[in-house]
């Protein structure tokens, strides 16, 4: 039967054939339940647990990420946006692999082998010395492994592969998750560890890779700006690691260079213009000094615009509304705009201070500076109410600033407060605390 609508979100078009194969019925007609023989339980101190080796992909970043290299048998999906990189990724971490000797695939479904190894030129000797397959036919793909028993095999992308058996398109959710199944399988058979790359959209409007988060055992996203070359690489979930590291990369002529010390970029980049302010950020074990960056203009636009890059938009929304009610600045007739410089996304709740004080600062049009005259650093979550909250690592965000020269930071109020370190108990606090004093500060004064 054709329905167009989806009966359970209302959107058009959304619904997708599903064949259902029929299951063969036991001979005695009605199946009893709990007929088989009772499967047995093990005590957990009895189950040995293999000593998990781990396969380095010779590109530092990607390994701390994956929580210290591919684990054999295991499959991660690598997701992100067209044109970010992945290919770049992948083709970079097997031609390593390659190069020490390890058995690898790369299995190309959106581009000729002819393309892959004109990448692969730009990217050194060792990526010209990967075997690579272009086939979209799932059956085929198993088979090669199952040929070739690579250690490490990529698939890019789990997309194109579609599989004869199922009558719905490549890139279709049926057909994904039959992919994903079947490359599981013999992945875990022959313990190769398999990387699927996804293409997710933005607004991650493609139904795709996504359907595959609870099957694989790692999630990782390739993020940035396509027009900026700086490019994260983070984990979603991870049964072998951490989902906290970040990985950050540039993209050069030559493919993706690590960046080992992403702060000392980011805060020489920083301008110390109004609007500017940087953020000692956590991301994992490492500390990261990000610029946050706000506009604020006037607008005839109702209501105005919310334009958030880098950040959550709900978010900003509340920062905005406590800097009306509790900061004494209030944006209500103009569009404001935040922006985390470098195409990073900081998803904590440190980073509402900065953007609080980079929206005030724009709004005032008056730069924040420490008392050297550098851009003003801070961290520190705001409450409903105002107040200014306790966030974890205190002291390693302190340090990561005073390294640059940072200082003070301004920050809330914590226990064993490091040193170089502001505290104030609420926003309002903070705002008159900056060098210039605006809004309340200059009222009070
Ligand atoms: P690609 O890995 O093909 O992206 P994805 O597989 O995620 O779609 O690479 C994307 C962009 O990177 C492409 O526009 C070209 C650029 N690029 C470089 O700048 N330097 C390089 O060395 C390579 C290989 C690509
Ligand atoms: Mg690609």
């Amino acid at each position: 039967m054709w329905a167009g609508q989806c009966g359970g979100c209302g959107d058009w078009n959304t619904l997708e054939e599903v064949v259902v194969r029929a299951t063969p019925k036991s001979s005695g007609g009605t199946a009893r339940r709990g007929a088989g023989a009772p499967a047995r339980s093990v005590p957990l101190r009895d189950v040995t647990a293999p000593r998990e080796e781990r396969l380095g992909t010779g590109i530092n970043e990607f390994d701390r990420v994956l929580g210290g290299g591919l684990v054999p048998g295991s499959l991660v999906l690598l997701g992100g946006s067209p044109g970010i990189g992945k290919s770049t990724i992948t083709a970079m971490a097997l031609g390593n692999m390659a190069g020490s000797g390890r058995q690898v695939l790369y299995v190309t479904g959106e581009e000729s082998v002819a393309q892959v190894r004109m990448r692969a030129e730009r990217l050194g000797e060792g990526a010209l010395s990967v075997p690579a397959l272009a086939e979209t036919d799932l059956g085929s793909v198993i088979a090669a492994i199952e040929a070739e028993r690579p250690e490490v095999c990529v698939i890019d992308s789990v997309q194109t592969l579609h599989s004869a058996e199922l009558s719905s398109a490549p890139g279709s959710v049926a057909q994904v998750r039959e992919a994903a199944n079947g490359l599981m399988e013999v992945a875990k058979r022959n313990g190769t560890a398999l990387v699927l790359v996804g293409h997710v959209t933005k607004e991650g409007a493609v139904a795709g890779p996504r359907v595959l988060e609870h099957l694989v055992d790692c999630v990782l996203l390739f993020e940035g700006e396509r027009e900026r070359s700086y490019r994260t690489l983070r984990a979603l979930k991870n049964r072998f690691g951490a989902t906290s590291e970040l990985g950050v990369f540039e993209m050069r002529s030559g493919g993706l260079v690590e960046v080992e010390d992403p702060s000392a970029r980011f805060v020489g980049e920083a301008t110390a213009a109004p609007g500017s302010v940087v953020l000692c950020a956590m991301e994992g074990t490492r500390p990261l000094l990000v610029e946050v960056q706000a506009l604020v203009a006037p607008t005839e636009v109702v209501p105005p615009r919310r334009v958030a890059n880098g950040i959550d938009r709900n978010r900003l929304a509340m920062i905005l509304a406590v800097l009306s009610r509790h900061g004494g600045v209030s944006v209500g007739g103009a569009d404001v705009f935040v922006n985390v410089a470098g195409g990073v996304r900081v998803d904590e709740p440190g980073a509402d201070l900065a953007i609080a004080l980079a929206v005030a600062s724009a709004h005032r049009n008056e730069p924040l500076t420490d008392t050297d005259g550098k851009p003003l650093a801070c961290f520190g979550e705001i409450g409903l109410t105002g107040e200014l909250r306790y966030v974890a690592h205190a002291e390693r965000r302190v340090a990561e600033a005073l390294k640059f020269g940072l200082n003070p930071v301004l920050g809330p109020q914590i226990k064993d407060a490091p040193r170089g370190m502001d505290m104030k108990p609420t926003l309002r606090s903070a705002l008159g605390a900056t060098r210039k004093g605006f809004g309340v500060a200059r009222a009070a004064a």
